[in-house]
């Protein structure tokens, strides 16, 4: 943003001083989208509109090759651009010239076509890769799973870089196709709908093809390649409901992960009627091989969980958890990770109004109970300022829906629902902050709230709580 302003700048001084238009000198796209906690996340100087995975994946060497196309529109004069990826990069064409590319740090890939793009000009670039995902190292670690009959790629924040080259922030969302060949009798999962069956490909293969057609952020596309079994269904509104369960899942795991899994159209229908339309074309969930995941992520349309949740019977906690943020961080997404309290603490807020609506404990009591027994340390953490390392700790999910509570308290359960169906209405299928949260809050009810959430969102120490503090103390 700011290299812009001082080229248009420059132009206008150039402009002032000579008869002819001067054109600015194309500049190269930066690193990162100026994330306070990942600044080399994602890349400046163009915008994402889809991504075309096409993929061949050898489960016995975890091999993966293809190529991606971006199309994407430039956002500057470029001379230069940045991908997020580490897998080996064969070739690159920017507008069907080859462009020459290098390696700079340990995910960017920096893209140099034979002539500059202009702003708003839009670019195609295709990518030509292949590598062994589970060997690449980044930001000190690999992301990508692999599992004794394929793979899995499920992370956040970072899972992209190691399957396909994108602009890996939240902030640039994208429709996406995914299409992954494969033997036969392996399977693949994706995100959105299958628009056909598995088709014929090379001898003894088979290519799957899916589509996430709504914007999507990078970190929400998933692939689940393996050995699964598939359920289809149609929900009520005609929506494809397509799950699968690992076929390593041991019996009774299997049985669990189904009583829950299996009713995750009904919880969309219950969380459409608390907090709005559904915003996705899709439905469904994905229950990975025991022990190749350690969470659940809310991967898009259809969410993948590890088995872990389902050791001891049925889970709707994780099931509500994962699809409440199809609202909250998948249609309305971050536009920074310090932001993350917006998806966490909103679905965990999700559990707590599940439970009370199933009549297995109210929220206030979920309240009361974490607000007398949660250690000290837990109250050091601000939910909206909770550092780099903690965007996945208890302050985020647990005091995160805390304050959702305290908010519905002050405003009345009227206004407190109407919040979130505005919220998701307004902001859905792009990128928001807390500060645009609370003006909203404020504008729905009346009400001047910078007090509470100043206490809950932003001070590293326990909030006073009124009426309820006879049970806390
Ligand atoms: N968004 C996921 C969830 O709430 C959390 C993913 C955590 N990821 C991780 N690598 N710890 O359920
Ligand atoms: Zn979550």
């Amino acid at each position: 943003m700011r290299r812009l302003l001082v080229a248009t700048l420059a132009t206008a001084l150039t402009l002032a001083g000579t008869a002819l238009p001067a054109q600015a000198a194309p500049a190269p796209g930066g690193a990162g989208l100026g994330d306070e906690y990942f600044p080399d996340y994602g890349n400046s100087g163009y915008d994402v509109s889809h991504y075309d995975v096409r993929l061949r994946y050898y489960p016995e060497q975890d091999r993966l090759t293809g190529t991606t196309t971006i199309l994407a529109a430039a956002t500057q004069d470029l001379s230069s651009f940045h991908l997020d990826f580490v897998l080996d990069v064969a070739s690159v064409k920017v507008n069907n010239r080859p462009a020459t590319f290098a390696r700079e740090g340990d995910h960017e890939l920096v893209v140099t076509p034979p002539r500059a793009v202009t702003r708003g000009q839009a670019m195609t670039v295709v990518v030509q890769y292949s590598g062994v995902p589970s060997n690449k190292v980044a930001a000190g670690f690999t992301a990508w799973t692999r599992t004794a009959d394929g793979g899995l790629a499920v992370g956040e924040p970072e899972m992209a870089w190691w399957w396909f080259p994108s602009n890996d922030h939240p902030s640039d969302k994208a429709t996406f196709d995914v299409s992954v060949a494969v033997p036969d009798g392996v399977e693949v999962l994706s995100n959105g709908v299958m628009p056909r069956n598995p088709t014929q490909d090379i001898l003894g293969w088979k290519r799957w093809s899916w589509r996430s057609v709504k914007p999507q952020a990078t970190y929400l596309a998933f692939l689940a390649i393996g050995q699964y079994e598939i359920t289809r269904d149609t929900a009520a509104d005609g929506q494809q409901v397509i799950n699968a369960y690992s076929d390593l899942l041991p019996p009774d795991f299997e049985d669990a992960a189904r009583a829950s899994v299996e009713r995750t159209a009904e919880v969309i229908d219950w969380e459409s009627s608390v907090f709005g339309p559904y915003a996705f074309e899709a439905r469904g969930g994905v229950v990975a091989p025991p022990g190749a995941l350690g969470f659940a992520l809310e991967t898009q349309t259809r969410p993948v969980y590890s088995s872990g949740f389902f050791r001891s019977g049925a889970n709707m906690s994780v099931i509500v958890h994962e699809n409440a943020h199809q609202w909250f961080g998948d249609a309305v997404s971050v536009d920074q990770w310090k932001e993350i309290w917006l998806n966490e603490g909103f679905a965990s807020y999700a559990e707590w109004l599940w439970s009370e609506a199933q009549g297995e404990g109210t929220a206030q009591e979920i309240f009361d109970y974490l607000y007398a027994t949660e250690p000290d340390d837990f109250w050091t953490v601000a939910p909206a300022e909770p550092g780099a390392a903690e965007i996945f700790g208890g302050a985020v999910y647990d005091r995160g829906a805390m304050t959702l509570h305290e908010l519905r308290r002050a405003i009345g359960d009227d206004d407190f629902f109407a919040l979130l169906r505005t919220w998701t209405a307004e902001k859905r299928y792009g990128n928001a902050d807390t500060a645009e949260f609370i003006a909203l809050a404020e504008k729905v009810s009346g009400q001047q709230l910078d007090e509470l959430f100043q206490a809950w969102l932003y001070t590293p120490s326990k909030p006073a709580v009124e009426g309820a503090s006879a049970l806390a103390r």
